[in-house]
């Protein structure tokens, strides 16, 4: 096994390099095979016929790892003068390969933005949650359907323990950590983004894993005025300014009265519409103004302090937004779907 060779031939990058290795090894003179015939000359007449054999193995050896490295290069320099003659250098140079922040998460930013100019930080809390947090300090009753383990993912090793069902368990942790401090900061208003868990069947409208974002407001004499106001502004900001909202009556223990927010449908093009079916208007969130029990959880008094809160659903806003019809291609990372929904900005 001649290593050095074997090296010296892989390293020759193109047809001068190996015509100077060849030169090296096989030349006529000076060569590492000239030099072996020279030792040849000079041996024991006994030691010659041996000598000679090895001497012309390794020789032909190299000869054959040469003419093979030949036809490899030369044909490597075919494809590169055919490259060559096809460079057309007046074409915009390739796009290098970069990556980019995912469809829903440009929406949540999106939607950040739209609401910090209102005074509105991010909060967040942990996907793994507390019954408690979940369900107990939103008012949510011990036998309502959400809490059986046909609809949440509790953890088999610690029952009190499970994946949030909502962004709302955010709600219980912000206020229980700024009770204290609400009245010197006159209040509290943030958003809450993240993930969260419901025992769904995946179809092309579900997932045991979504996005949601919470919104939330606590101050004094606040009412459902400052929530569809706020609701207006926001998801005319995002829809176009032309967007019509309508709250229609609903339920969620959390909040008193309880709504459900349509927006006029942003992508209408009336009876065949995809998105609204027709009727105009798209679903987008609930809401509801604070049920005092909320606050009291959190050791605040209902009778000074009011507020809101609503969550939306962001794969179910972004379907709308981009007329996606089906939900799993925003987890599957296919990238001809990401680069298509650039448009979502
Ligand atoms: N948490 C509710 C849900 O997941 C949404 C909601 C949030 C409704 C806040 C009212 C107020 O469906």
């Amino acid at each position: 096994a001649d290593r050095a060779f074997a090296g010296a031939l892989a390293a020759c990058g193109d047809l001068d390099a190996l015509l100077r290795l060849k030169g090296a090894y096989v030349g006529r003179e000076g060569s590492h095979a000239a030099r072996l015939m020279e030792l040849l000359k000079a041996a024991p007449k006994e030691q010659k016929r041996d000598l000679g054999a090895a001497i012309n193995g390794l020789k032909q050896q190299w000869e054959e790892g040469l003419k093979a490295r030949q036809g490899e290069l030369e044909t490597a320099k075919k494809h590169l003068n055919a490259l060559a003659s096809n460079w057309d250098s007046s074409l915009p140079p390739p796009v290098p390969a970069h990556g980019a922040l995912h469809p829903l998460n440009r929406l949540v930013d999106r939607l950040v933005e739209v609401f910090r100019p209102l005074g509105f930080h991010v909060e967040e809390g942990p996907e793994v949650e507390t019954e408690a947090h979940n369900f107990d300090g939103l008012n949510i009753p011990e036998d309502h359907p959400a809490k059986a383990s046909s609809d949440t993912f509790y953890l088999a090793a610690h029952p009190e323990l499970l994946l949030r069902t909502h962004t709302s368990p955010v709600q219980v942790r912000t206020l229980l950590r700024v009770a204290p401090s609400l009245e010197q900061h006159g209040g509290i208003r943030f958003l809450a983004p993240g993930r969260v868990y419901r025992k769904d069947e995946i179809d092309p409208t579900h997932s045991p894993m979504f996005h949601q974002v919470e919104g939330m407001l606590v101050g004094h004499d606040i009412g459902m005025q400052h929530l569809k106001g706020t609701l207006e502004y926001a998801l005319r900001a995002l829809f176009g300014p032309h967007t019509e909202i309508r709250l229609r009556p609903s339920y969620f223990p959390f909040v008193e009265p309880g709504c459900e927010v349509d927006v006029s449908c942003p992508l209408c093009d009336a009876k065949g519409c995809r998105v609204c079916k027709g009727s105009g208007w798209v679903e987008i969130l609930g809401a509801g103004l604070l049920h005092p029990n909320v606050l009291r959880y959190a050791g605040i008094d209902p009778a000074e302090w009011s507020g809101w809160a609503f969550g939306m659903g962001v794969e179910r806003m972004a379907m709308m937004l981009s007329q996606t019809p089906d939900l799993r291609l925003f987890f599957e990372n296919d990238q001809r779907f990401l680069k298509a929904m650039g448009g979502l900005d």
